[in-house]
């Protein structure tokens, strides 16, 4: 994968967006744990993953992580993974977040697109996602892309008690 500047507009990688100036993508690896997973229990607290299930994530062949980085000092302000085994036909996101200073200046939208170009590389057709029913920012973010709600996982984020609300995004005639 190339380096790429930040998306304005969904389904557009490549084209720049002013509010993300001086950051950029680049692929991750486990040389970025201690960043993302510092990221990941400050944004997801009760949700967040586990240090070891991060690391397992970031060495996954199967998977394609990505984060999104200032410079000098190279700062991660973002990132998100999908999973994409090659031959299956299906990919999940995994996961994403930016930090909150780095919100709403279209990175979480490069991210994205980004996972997407990862999993039309491994010729999937359906792109799946699950997210909080409490959350509608994400929700928006995924509706923009084009994805749509196929189920509700009821209580699916526990303790909680919260909906886990299922979307799909059909890539197959996008290869
Ligand atoms: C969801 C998240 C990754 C979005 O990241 P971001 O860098 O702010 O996203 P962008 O700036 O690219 O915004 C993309 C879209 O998200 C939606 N969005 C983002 N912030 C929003 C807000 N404050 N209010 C409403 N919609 C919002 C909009 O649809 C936006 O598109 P637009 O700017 O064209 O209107 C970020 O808010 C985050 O990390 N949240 C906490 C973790 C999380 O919820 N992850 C998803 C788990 S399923």
């Amino acid at each position: 994968m190339s380096e790429q500047t930040p998306t304005g507009q969904p389904g557009e990688p490549g084209s720049t967006d002013p509010r993300s100036a001086g950051i950029r993508i680049r692929r991750a690896d486990q040389a970025d744990l201690d960043q993302i997973f510092a990221i990941e229990v400050d944004v997801f607290a009760s949700d967040a993953w586990s240090r070891d299930l991060m690391h397992h994530e970031l060495v996954d062949k199967n998977c394609h992580y990505v984060v999104a980085v200032t410079d000098a000092p190279e700062t991660i302000v973002g990132y998100g993974g999908v999973l994409a085994p090659r031959g299956s036909g299906d990919a999940d996101i995994q996961t994403i977040a930016t930090i909150p200073a780095a919100r709403r200046r279209g990175v979480g939208r490069v991210i994205m697109n980004e996972l997407l170009v990862a999993a039309r590389e491994a010729r999937a057709q359906r792109v799946f996602l699950e997210v909080r029913a409490d959350n509608p920012i994400a929700m928006g973010l995924y509706r923009s892309l084009g994805f749509a709600e196929i189920g509700v996982r009821e209580g699916y984020y526990q303790p909680d008690n919260v909906d886990a609300v299922i979307m799909r995004l059909d890539i197959g005639g996008q290869q």
